[in-house]
């Protein structure tokens, strides 16, 4: 079996604030095969975009990798020189930013700036770069005719198509991807998705997706992640991972996806995720999860489910007996009123 073309191994990075430090990412592990699509869920500030930023190499100045190695086609990135990790940036690892409109300059036309990605690692004439870009525009299903035009003149969806060309430009083995339609309507999502799932047998790039839509991950990925409060709580096959979840807060994010013709209404998860200063001792989810017991307030083992599926929870053995109560509205809304109780013992729930 070949190596995978991407390994992160035990990383915590946090981040400097006036008051201390957010403790963005736990001892995060992923491995990524290469050519594999994995899908990386979780709410709004769990640290999905904080993984991509260490992985590309783009963090903000107030952040620290503190512990953990990413590994690329072998070599870890953390250590090297930093011009190792730049001459990785794009050629080897190349990413769709959050926000296409943020991510390209609203003053420069579109071929100046995909042609500057390529230059900074090929030493292309003129005549070849456009060339490069015009077939990269085809590839991503817009008119060739229009790289001189500037971000401004292409709708929501052409801008992003756009940006995964740029991404594209230098071939490269891994594509991490920022929630890339989330601003755009779903027929538009979809035929995006479409061509990306074409490029991606074409040419055989591994793909990080990160979303808020579990749905986009079933429809699209091979492997699902599920973050929390900045750790990995569960991870596995996508098909086997929804089947069967096999952690409190997976089971919370299923229910609340809306489901066509369903009897029930989703469910969403009561409260909020933690402070990542001051995060809960033990299980970060345990002021939320139903399920929670005193144990819980010391950290959870990373648990095998089958292979190359596990998760992070005390309770593990137990999911076949607990997944019926977490089909029920009540249990969230009773994990919730029991989560604002002064006793520093977690109650016994279920
Ligand atoms: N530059 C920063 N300085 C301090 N804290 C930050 C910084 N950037 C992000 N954070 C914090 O780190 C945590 C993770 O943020 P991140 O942007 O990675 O989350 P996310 O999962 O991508 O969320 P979203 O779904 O909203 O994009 C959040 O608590 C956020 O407030
Ligand atoms: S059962 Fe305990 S360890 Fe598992 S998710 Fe709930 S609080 Fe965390
Ligand atoms: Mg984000």
């Amino acid at each position: 079996m070949s190596p995978p073309i991407l390994e992160i191994d035990g990383l915590h990075l946090g981040y400097a604030t006036r008051t201390g430090t957010a403790a963005a990412l736990r001892d995060v592990h992923l491995s990524v095969d290469a050519g594999e699509s994995v899908g990386i869920v979780g709410e709004s500030g769990c640290g999905k975009s904080t993984l991509l930023k260490a992985v590309m190499g783009v963090m903000p100045p107030n952040a620290a990798i503190e512990k953990g190695a990413i590994r690329f086609q072998d070599i870890d990135l953390v250590t090297a020189d930093p011009v190792v990790w730049r001459r990785a940036r794009w050629s080897g690892i190349a990413m769709i930013a959050q926000s296409a409109l943020n991510a390209l300059n609203p003053v420069m036309r579109v071929s100046a700036q995909i042609a500057e990605a390529i230059l900074a690692h090929e030493n292309w004439p003129r005549d070849k770069v456009r060339a490069r870009i015009r077939e990269l525009f085809e590839m991503v299903g817009v008119d060739s005719s229009r790289i001189d035009d500037f971000p401004h003149q292409f709708s929501g969806g052409m801008r992003q198509r756009v940006l995964i060309a740029m991404a594209l430009a230098l071939r490269p083995p891994v594509l991490l991807a920022d929630e890339p339609t989330t601003a755009l309507d779903v027929i538009v999502q979809d035929q995006i998705f479409r061509r990306l799932n074409q490029l991606q047998e074409e040419l055989g790039f591994a793909m990080l997706l990160v979303t808020h839509d579990l749905g986009l991950v079933i429809e699209n990925c091979e492997r699902i992640v599920v973050m929390y409060g900045g750790m990995i709580v569960e991870a596995g096959p996508t098909a086997q991972v929804i089947a069967a979840p096999a952690h409190p807060y997976t089971l919370g994010l299923y229910n609340a996806l809306p489901r066509l013709g369903a009897a029930v209404e989703p469910i969403s998860i009561p409260g909020r995720p933690p402070d990542l200063e001051r995060p809960p001792a033990g299980c970060r989810f345990a002021d939320r999860c139903p399920f929670a017991q005193a144990r819980c307030r010391t950290d959870p083992p990373m648990r095998d489910i089958a292979p190359g599926h596990w998760a992070r929870c005390h309770r593990t053995d137990e999911m076949e007996a607990l997944r019926p109560a977490a089909l029920d509205p009540d249990t969230w809304e009773r994990a919730a009123d029991t989560a604002t109780t002064t006793d520093p013992d977690i109650i016994k729930r279920i």
